[in-house]
């Protein structure tokens, strides 16, 4: 993945600055070939690692990737063990890799519940490529967008409890400075696969104005192809931010 500073670079709107993605189907892939669900999981991680540089190489610098969701606790344990030992390993076996290819690696969700070896490979990767810049990788472990919100409202309440700020002070920037996701552009462009139409308590607040792509793919198989389908979408949609297309156009 060869690419210079794309972080500071300004932007064709034809390009997807920041996309997020909900990779989806990978037990529903595994059950297909008639194997265990983890080893839907496993080709995922090989997806992800054909996914990088293609980002790189189309000028997109920052992804971010649901990992684990606030709910996937809910999974059988044998599964949520399972899960947990592929993102430590994966973590622990990649870091050289992406830190060698000028990747910067972000983790946002609460870390709390998660074994100190995990905890300690994220804090490892974090400090050894934070001043990475060719791509802003960012993947969202135990993250749900209602826990973002409340963490955020609880940050600020305390600010408001000492005095810093007052009730009538407070605006969207300040709420986004206290969101996890403070460091990242907002998405231009979300991607799901699996089939499934829904955002499920993913980056809540941050969608708003995102271009939303679904497809029907599961993520082990989404390739190159796939990818370069939804850039193509994307390129061909007007996005407005509550605009009409006539005042874009005049702007134009
Ligand atoms: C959803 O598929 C996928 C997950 C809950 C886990 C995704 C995690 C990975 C691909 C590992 C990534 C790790 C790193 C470090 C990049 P599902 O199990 O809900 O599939 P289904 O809907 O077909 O059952």
């Amino acid at each position: 993945m060869n690419v210079s500073d794309l972080s500071t670079a300004s932007f064709p709107s034809s390009t997807p600055r920041h996309i997020a993605v909900i990779m989806d189907g990978n037990g529903r892939w595994a059950k297909r070939q008639g194997m265990p669900r983890i080893a839907g999981h496993r080709k995922g991680v090989e997806t992800v690692r054909k996914i990088l540089p293609l980002c790189g190489k189309r000028g997109i610098p920052y992804l971010t990737l649901f990992a684990f969701s606030s709910e996937n606790w809910a999974r059988p344990s044998s599964e949520v063990r399972l899960l947990m030992d592929l993102l430590t390993s994966t973590l622990e076996n990649e870091i050289l890799g992406l830190h060698e290819n000028g990747v910067r690696l972000r983790v946002i969700g609460d870390l709390t519940r998660f074994s100190g070896r995990l905890r300690n490979a994220i804090g490892e990767a974090e400090a050894l490529t934070r001043n990475n810049r060719a791509l802003n990788l960012t993947l969202a472990i135990n993250y749900g967008g209602r826990w973002d919100l409340l963490q955020a409202c609880r940050s600020i309440a305390e600010l408001v409890e000492q005095g810093s700020i007052s009730a009538a002070a407070l605006t969207p920037a300040v709420l986004e400075s206290r969101l996890s996701t403070h460091e990242l552009p907002e998405p231009d462009l979300f991607i799901r696969t699996g089939g499934e139409k829904r955002i499920s308590n993913f980056l809540l607040w941050q969608l708003a104005y995102t271009e939303l792509y679904f497809s029907d793919t599961y993520w082990p198989d989404f390739n190159e192809s796939c990818f370069d389908a939804v850039l193509e979408e994307f390129a061909r949609r007007q996005r407005r931010f509550g605009k009409t297309s006539a005042q874009l156009k005049s702007i134009a």
